[in-house]
Formats: structure tokens, sequence, C-alpha cells
């Protein structure tokens, strides 16, 4: 967040409630990390099912786990994260792509963030591929694990419930904005794969049932995480919920890779970088306790995993010489040759720009979305996965020039809510009303951003407007 207006923030906070005036202190959510509390709110959903283990080149699990706006020099100076960097390999030259938190979350699983410059409700078309498909594709295991999801495949935008630190009132700690995949109908309108982002109740079960998946994307509450509190409250969670895990190989295997990282820098005005820390029984014990100043940022995460698993890209930022190194021990196990970049190298690019990258997802320099590069040459060697529902035609060469869809008074077409439920356990799809922002069920106290228009009309609109603005031309 900028600045001032976090400074604005802080004082609208401090006017409207009353937890923000008392510093919050850490409390632990549950007995361990792998016992279930009825503070996570969601019932566990039984055992996740997995097929047999894929090996990968230099790992067989990849857990990353997420933590909020923080400056590399504020994690740096932290005594936990210090403590950490004895076990693990430090990446001091890793990089947010921009700012705020919800396109870097975007980015990390889907290649590219589409423009988006702020934390607002979008979805994104199921012609748009993530991860998930790669990972599927080799029948690779995936979850998401969400602090405080109420349950299995929520597609609410927060989630509100009892304040179990101060035991007094109601606290949001579940938000849909660091939740990558669900973001993306792909993943919300599969069943099969909605119901693969859980919450941590389920995350003690599979843990329990040695069950956790061989691809990870781990995102603890909005207190945990750092977002609402400091990099000392993260410190202790990190001691309540990482280090005892790191000792247990139902979490962390002689072939786990953790990626500890961050979603971006708390201050806009210096280039994005944060402090990352590879750790886990797969990283060479050679490694542990060094630095790899390599240039990396958060399409590492996709590109590194490609490479191990000799996975199709995204042909988006996964497959950009530019940004998509591989974890250097990886590169090497993989025969993947990085491009050269490393420490404060002047060809690093401003990684904190926001609001003038044009694309779908911005509302002031909208383009629709695009086809990715179809030829291009990813990290794992084989080719650019491609939707069947994907116009491949339709490049950003043959698109539209951007349009301010805000001077035109229109909303963004991907902010309209596509209605994706699995409140009972099945998908019911709901179309979202005009007017209404009632949840689907008594448990969904999490209200959904109902924008006035239904997306058909938008797009129509919006269609008609882009001919209109072509014909002018
Ligand atoms: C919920 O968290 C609070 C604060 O740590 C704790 O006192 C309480 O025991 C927890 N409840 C459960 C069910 O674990
Ligand atoms: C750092 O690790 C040591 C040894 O495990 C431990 O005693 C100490 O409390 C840790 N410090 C912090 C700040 O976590
Ligand atoms: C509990 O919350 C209510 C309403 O938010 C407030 O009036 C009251 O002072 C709080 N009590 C404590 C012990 O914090
Ligand atoms: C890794 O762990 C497995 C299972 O515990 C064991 O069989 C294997 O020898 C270990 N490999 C190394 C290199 O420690
Ligand atoms: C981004 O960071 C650079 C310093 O690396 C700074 O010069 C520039 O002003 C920043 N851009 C924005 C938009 O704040
Ligand atoms: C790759 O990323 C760089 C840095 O953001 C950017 O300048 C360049 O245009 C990208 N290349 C492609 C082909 O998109
Ligand atoms: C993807 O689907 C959306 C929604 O139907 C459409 O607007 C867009 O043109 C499609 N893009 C491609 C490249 O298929
Ligand atoms: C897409 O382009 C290819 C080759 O450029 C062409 O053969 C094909 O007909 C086009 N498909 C559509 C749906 O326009
Ligand atoms: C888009 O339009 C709005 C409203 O007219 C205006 O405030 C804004 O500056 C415009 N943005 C761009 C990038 O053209
Ligand atoms: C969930 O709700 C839908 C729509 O009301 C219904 O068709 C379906 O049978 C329900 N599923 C379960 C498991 O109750
Ligand atoms: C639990 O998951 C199973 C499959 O993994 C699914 O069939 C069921 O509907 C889910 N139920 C809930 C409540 O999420
Ligand atoms: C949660 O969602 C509601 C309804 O959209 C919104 O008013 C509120 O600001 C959100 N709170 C957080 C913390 O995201």
């Amino acid at each position: 967040m900028h600045p001032s207006l976090l400074l604005v923030g802080a004082m609208l906070a401090f006017a409207t409630s009353a937890f923000a005036a008392v510093a919050q202190s850490f409390q632990p959510p549950a007995s361990s990390p792998t016992d279930p509390s009825g503070n996570y709110t969601g019932q566990s959903n039984g055992t996740i099912s997995n097929g047999p283990l894929v090996s990968g080149k230099a790992f067989d699990r990849f857990i990353q786990i997420w933590i909020e706006n923080t400056d590399y020099a504020t994690a740096a100076s932290s005594p936990v994260f210090q403590n950490l960097s004895k076990e693990g390999l430090l990446l001091d030259s890793f990089y947010g792509v921009t700012h705020p938190s919800e396109p870097n979350y975007i980015a990390a699983v889907g290649g590219d963030f589409f423009g988006a410059a702020s934390d607002n409700f979008f979805h994104i078309p199921q012609n748009i591929s993530t991860v998930v498909d790669l990972l599927e594709e080799k029948n690779i295991s995936w979850a998401s694990y969400q602090e405080n999801m109420p349950y299995d495949g929520f597609t609410g935008f927060n989630y509100t419930q009892k304040n179990y630190l101060t035991g007094n009132g109601t606290y949001t700690y579940y938000v849909r904005k660091h939740n990558g995949l669900i973001i993306f109908d792909s993943v919300a309108n599969v069943s099969s794969r909605a119901l693969r982002t859980r919450n941590f109740n389920d995350f003690a079960a599979d843990f329990k049932a040695d069950a956790i998946p061989q691809w990870n994307f781990v995102t603890p509450n909005l207190v945990n995480d750092g977002h609402d509190t400091t990099i000392d409250f993260v410190g202790d969670w990190l001691n309540y919920w990482l280090i005892p895990l790191l000792g247990d190989d139902k979490f962390n295997n002689n072939r786990t890779l953790i990626l500890l990282t961050f979603d971006e820098s708390e201050t806009y005005t210096i280039n994005n970088r944060i402090y990352t820390l590879v750790l886990g029984g797969g990283l060479p014990a050679d490694l542990k306790g060094t630095t790899d100043s390599t240039f990396y940022t958060h399409y590492t995460a996709l590109s590194t995993v490609q490479a191990n698993w000799g996975l199709k890209s995204l042909g988006r930022g996964d497959a950009n010489a530019t940004l998509n190194n591989v974890i250097d021990f990886v590169a090497k196990q993989t025969s993947w040759t990085n491009n050269g970049i490393a420490g404060n190298d002047s060809s690093i690019p401003l990684l904190n720009i926001t609001g003038t990258i044009p694309g779908p997802l911005n509302t002031v320099l909208y383009v629709p979305f695009t086809a990715p590069n179809t030829s291009a040459v990813g990290t794992g060697g084989g080719g650019v996965f491609v939707s069947p529902l994907l116009d491949k035609n339709f490049t950003a060469a043959s698109a539209p020039k951007p349009v301010n869809l805000t001077a035109s008074g229109l909303p963004n077409p991907w902010s309209t809510d596509p209605g994706f439920n699995y409140a009972n356990g099945t998908e019911v799809i709901q179309a979202p009303s005009a007017t209404s922002t009632k949840p689907a069920s008594g448990k969904n106290a999490g209200a959904r951003a109902a924008v006035g228009m239904r997306e058909g009309a938008v797009v129509t609109v919006l269609v008609g407007f882009v001919l209109g603005v072509v014909m002018v031309l």
C-alpha cells in the first residue's frame, strides 16, 4: 500500500474499529498446525484424494507459503527470518511483479496479472489456463490451503467470523484476493478443481493421512500473514506453524521444497524486492545457510515446477526470458540455462509499476483476454498449454487498442460475480442479482461483490463499444 494511503487507511481503521486501536498479538488458532479447530469455521471435507506420486527431477513436492506486504529490509531484520535463513537458501534478488496484492497472486498461478491494478472482485474466463492445467496434464496432485476459508471451493469476496484473538466481535480473516486460483473460472467452475481449494481443517486431515499433495499454495489468514499485523506477528506464526512442520516427514521430506515468500514490498516507490527463502529437505545440504542472488520473480514459482516435472508453460510471464529464471540449483538439475541476470543488475526491470499496464483487468486501459504466445519456449520443454476454449488467433497483436471503460461509464466486465457456489458440496451456479448481495447460505457471511449488470449484458455493451471505437478509427 502507498504510504499516504496507509496513513489514511490507518486513520479510518482507527476511527471505525475497536481492534485497530490495540496492536494485535499472536494467539494460536488451533492447538497445533496439524489439529483441526473451531476457529477455522469450516469443517474438514475428509482427506483429499491423490493419484500415485509423480517423481520430479529435483523434488517431488513443492509448497509455497505467502506472507504479505513487507519490504526486503524489514524481513531481513526479523530474528525469526534470520533464524530460518540458516536452515534455508536465501534468494536475495527475488521480486513481486506489480502492486497491489491480488495481481501478484493471480500472476503466480496464471503467468500474468492481466493489467490488474486493484484488489477488486475479479474473475478470469474459462479459456484462460493456470498451473493447474499443467499439473493435471501430468497427473501431479495439488491443493490450495486457505486459512479461515469457510468451505471448500468458497468463491466469496471475503469471510467474516468470530474474532478468535479477542474472543469478542467479528473479524475478516479470509479474503479472495489472496486466493489466486479461485479467481480463475477454469478452477472455480470445475468442481473437482474448486474443491481442491481447501481450508486449514482440511490441511490437518490431509497431513494426518500423509496426503499433502505434490504442489501446494498456502495462504495464512489476514493476521497470520502480516497483512493486518507486523513482521513480529508473522514471526510468531512461523514459529507456531512452519517450524514444527519442517520436522515432520508428512509435510517436509527429503524430496520437498518450500518457497516462503511475500506477495509484494510494502513501499511502492522502490523496486518490488521481497525476502524469499527456499527451505525443505529437498534443498541440497551444501546450500543451507547460503544466498543465491539470481534475479527471480513470482514467475519463478511456475518456471521452477515446469522445469522439475517437464510441464508445458502458459506462454505468458512464465515463458518470458527476462522474468522466468528457474531456481538455480533446480536449473542445473534440469539442464535449463538461466539468463545470467543477478544481484542489482541494471537490466532488472521496474516491477513496482501499477495502473499503467493495459489488460482485461485494467478498467481504464481495457483490452480483452488474448491468447498467450503459443510458440513460446518454456522451461519444461513441453510447449505451451492451449485450452480447447481458447481462440488461438486472438493474440495481443490482433487485439483492439486499450479503451477507458470508466470514461464510458462502464464497469470492468470481469468484476461481476459469475455465481459459482459449493456451499452444499456440489456446484450450484447462481446468477447474481443486480440488487442483492445476500449470501448463498447462512454459512456464507462473505458478501459477494454484486455489480449492477449481468456479465452478458456488459460484454454485449462492451463489444458494441469496442466495435464503435474501431469503426470510428
Ligand atoms: C481459538 O483460538 C483461541 C486463541 O488462541 C484459543 O484460546 C482457543 O482455544 C481456540 N479454539 C479452538 C477450538 O482451538
Ligand atoms: C532462533 O532459533 C533458536 C534455536 O532454535 C531458538 O532458541 C530461538 O528462540 C529462535 N529465535 C527466534 C526469534 O525465533
Ligand atoms: C466487545 O465488543 C463490543 C462491541 O464491539 C464492545 O462494546 C465491548 O467493549 C467489547 N468487549 C471487550 C471486553 O473488548
Ligand atoms: C529420503 O527418504 C527416503 C524415505 O525416508 C529414504 O529411503 C531415502 O534414503 C532418503 N534419501 C536421502 C538422500 O536421504
Ligand atoms: C519504482 O521504483 C523506482 C526505484 O527502483 C523508483 O525510481 C520509481 O519511482 C518507482 N515507481 C513508482 C511508480 O513508484
Ligand atoms: C518480458 O518482460 C519484460 C519485463 O517486464 C518486458 O519488458 C517484455 O516486454 C516481456 N516480453 C514479452 C515478450 O512479453
Ligand atoms: C476468452 O474468453 C472470453 C470470454 O468468453 C472472450 O472475451 C475472449 O475473447 C476469449 N479470449 C481468447 C483468447 O480466447
Ligand atoms: C486461425 O489462423 C489460422 C492460421 O493463421 C487459420 O488457418 C484459421 O482458420 C484461423 N482460425 C480462426 C477461427 O479464425
Ligand atoms: C479514464 O477515465 C477516467 C474518467 O473519465 C479518468 O479520470 C481517467 O484519468 C482516465 N484514465 C486513463 C488512463 O485514460
Ligand atoms: C445442492 O444444491 C443444488 C441446488 O439446490 C441441488 O440440486 C443439489 O442436489 C444439492 N446437493 C446436495 C449434495 O445437497
Ligand atoms: C468434499 O469433496 C468431495 C470430493 O473430494 C466432493 O464430492 C464433496 O462434494 C465435497 N464436499 C464439500 C462439503 O465440500
Ligand atoms: C469484505 O467484503 C465486503 C462486501 O464486499 C466489503 O464491504 C468489505 O470491505 C470487505 N472487507 C475486507 C476486509 O475485505
